[in-house]
Order: structure tokens, then sequence, then C-alpha cells
């Protein structure tokens, strides 16, 4: 009789485990459940007859970012930059898991930056986003462009998947990102910054949609 009612009582708090619809996962995974990136991206790059692998399209995990940006420890009012935005996935996230004074995806594929946009207008519509998070400031922008001609000087934390960035591009960008303000924080997956300018503070493998990604966090000298 124990072991039925232990086996019921199991199903039970299975069942009571279903993912509430304040969880940033949920809400997500809801906004995002009709969009693909990957062809989005694929049909901008046909459109603009872009062959280079700098705008191959990736994206990384809810879980991987959140572990990667606690690690970075951000505080109340800092500013965060997503330097190749894609669909704005991880702008969304972080900007429905901690308070930022400003939140910006830069995104050079038109296409792409649009969806973005979109998604923001929608998941301020959400009534999720209504009923959990009224209280809650989005300072969410999206910025269609080339992140070399951005000014990100102000940025406290920046992420950045840089794994299929081409070498020109990687060795202008390191130049901006040597200009950092001391303490500032960037994630970076697969490439390295100059330690004279950088302490690393974790390396780590995560899952990526393409599959396990060594990511680096940095902290500016
Ligand atoms: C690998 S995806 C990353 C998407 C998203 N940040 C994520 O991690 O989930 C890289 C993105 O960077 C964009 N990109 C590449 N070079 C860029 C540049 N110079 N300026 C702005 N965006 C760029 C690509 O179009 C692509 O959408």
């Amino acid at each position: 009789m124990k072991q039925i009612i232990d086996v019921i009582a199991k199903l039970f708090s299975v069942k009571r485990k279903r993912v509430s619809t304040s969880d940033p996962t949920f809400i997500l995974e809801k906004l995002y459940s009709s969009i693909d990136g990957f062809y989005i991206s694929k049909a901008e790059r046909e459109r603009l007859k872009i062959n280079d692998t700098s705008f191959i399209y990736g994206e990384i995990s809810s879980e991987s970012f959140t572990e990667a940006l606690a690690i970075a420890q951000p505080q109340a009012g800092n500013i965060i930059y997503d330097l190749g935005s894609g669909t704005g996935k991880a702008v969304i996230y972080a900007a429905l898991i901690y308070d930022w004074k400003k939140c910006v995806g830069i995104e050079f594929l038109p296409g792409l930056c649009q969806v973005s946009q979109a998604l923001l207008n929608n998941f301020l519509c959400m009534k999720e986003i209504h009923q959990h998070f009224s209280h809650k400031h989005f300072p969410i922008k999206f910025i269609q462009g080339d992140f070399l001609n951005v000014d990100f000087s102000d940025a406290d934390i920046i992420y950045l998947n840089a794994t299929t960035l081409n070498p020109v591009l990687w060795d202008k960008l390191t130049k901006k990102l040597n200009e950092l303000k001391q303490g500032a924080r960037v994630i970076l997956s697969t490439k390295k910054l100059e330690e004279s300018y950088f302490e690393k503070i974790h390396q780590a493998l995560y899952p990526m949609s393409w599959g396990d990604c060594t990511v680096f966090i940095y902290q500016k000298k």
C-alpha cells in the first residue's frame, strides 16, 4: 500500500513541476516558437549575396547564457550589448532576468534585425509580461548596422558569439574592445582577448545550437 502511495505521490510531484508562465525560459520559448533565425539569416545572406563566415548563424542556449551572465555578475543599472544579436533572443532574455539601464542588440543583417524589433513589440504585449513583469522596465534597443560603426564604449557587459568571425573583422573588433572601460566584462565564444588588456575570469564548454563551444569571460584591466 505504501509503495502505491509513494508512486502516486511521485507522479503528482512530477505533474506539479510544470513550468510557470512567469519563467523567463517559458516566455522566450513562447515568443520564439515560430521563429527560425537560421532560415532568416540564410535567406538574407542569399538576398544580399554575402558569403562571409562572420554572418553564419548560431545561437546560445538560454541555460548557457544564464550561467555565463551569472559569472559576469551584472549589477542593477549596468549596460549590456550583444554584438551580432541575430533575432534578439539573448538581448530579450537578459532584459527579463536582470535590471539594466540599457540592453542593446546590434545586428548587420536587416531581415534579422527587423524580426528582433517585431518580436520586441510582441514581447511587450505578451499577457505573461503584463501579468508577472508589469513593474519591470525593459530598456531594450535593436540597432541595424555594423558593430564596428557603433559606439559601445559605455558597456558594462558585452556578449559576443564570435566563433565564425573572420580574422580581419576580429582584428578590428579587438581594437574597439581594448578601449572598453575598466571592469567591463566580455562573454566571448571561441576567440580569445589580449591578456595585456583583459583578465580571463572564466573558461568552460557550453552547449550552443551547433554543439559544445568554449566560452571565455574576460574583465577589462
Ligand atoms: C552566431 S550569430 C549570434 C546570434 C546571437 N548573438 C546568439 O548568440 O544567440 C552572429 C550574428 O552576428 C551577426 N554579425 C556578424 N558580423 C556582424 C557585424 N559586423 N555587425 C553586426 N552584426 C554582425 C551575424 O549576422 C549573426 O546574426
